[in-house]
């Protein structure tokens, strides 16, 4: 997956791409992710990272008109070297705010700041490593603190297209397994299992998603 100078997300090798939606619970709290659609994968794909197309998530042209900015402007430090810790009795965690997505699955229970320091506790440490894994920037890692590396759940390589119903916006995609990013100047961004690639054309942290989709209730035009 390549990130095009001011322009879309080329992506090669027939990566599986759906639309993902997140679910709540009654509490309007973020509970799962939801299958909501499919997309034809096809061996080459562009899609849309200026927020303007009017063939979402594919891209049209429209960065070109609109005369889009796309610099990448992210910080190319190892993720856990920016990464907070916060030990926990069973798990650390790692949180490098920066590259929020404010999907809000962090807050659902107790927030996961609460969680990990009870992680003792089975019950508290799945739902802690769930908080986790849902976590769609990967701002959130768990570390076991018995082996000292990563918990990660099996996640093949795939792109979701996401919605945000709750908050009646759309969402950055959702990008899984490893899957290898490739800035405009050629370099590679480090490996991460789950990132949040920035699709409204509005992020600070481009290519990363930092929540502005948020803002004003972005809409890619599809809902
Ligand atoms: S999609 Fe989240 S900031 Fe652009």
């Amino acid at each position: 997956m390549t990130v095009t100078k001011d322009g879309p997300y080329k992506v090669e090798g027939r990566v599986p791409l759906i639309e993902q939606a997140i679910g709540v619970n009654a509490a309007g709290e973020s509970i799962n992710w939801q299958q909501t659609g499919d997309f034809e994968s096809k061996p080459t794909m562009m899609l849309c990272r200026c927020g303007q197309s009017s063939n979402a998530p594919f891209c049209d042209g429209s960065h070109a008109e609109e005369g889009f900015d796309g610099t990448e402007v992210a910080d190319r430090a190892p993720y856990e070297k920016q990464a907070k810790r916060m030990e926990g009795p069973r798990y650390t965690l790692l949180d490098q705010e920066d590259l929020c997505a404010i999907a809000r699955f962090c807050d659902t229970h107790k927030t996961v700041w609460e969680e990990v320091e009870k992680t003792d506790d089975p019950e508290h440490a799945a739902i802690f490593l769930d908080q986790i894994s849902n976590c769609v920037s990967g701002r959130l890692v768990a570390i076991d603190n018995e082996t000292g590396e990563p918990v990660h759940a099996q996640r093949g390589q795939r792109i979701s297209v996401t919605q945000d119903p709750a908050e009646e916006c759309s969402g950055p995609l959702y990008v899984e397994g490893g899957l290898r990013v490739v800035s405009a100047d050629g370099e590679d961004y480090e490996l991460r299992n789950r990132m949040a690639l920035c699709r409204c054309g509005q992020s600070g942290n481009k290519p990363f998603c930092d929540g502005s989709h948020m803002k004003g209730g972005w809409s890619d035009g599809t809902r």
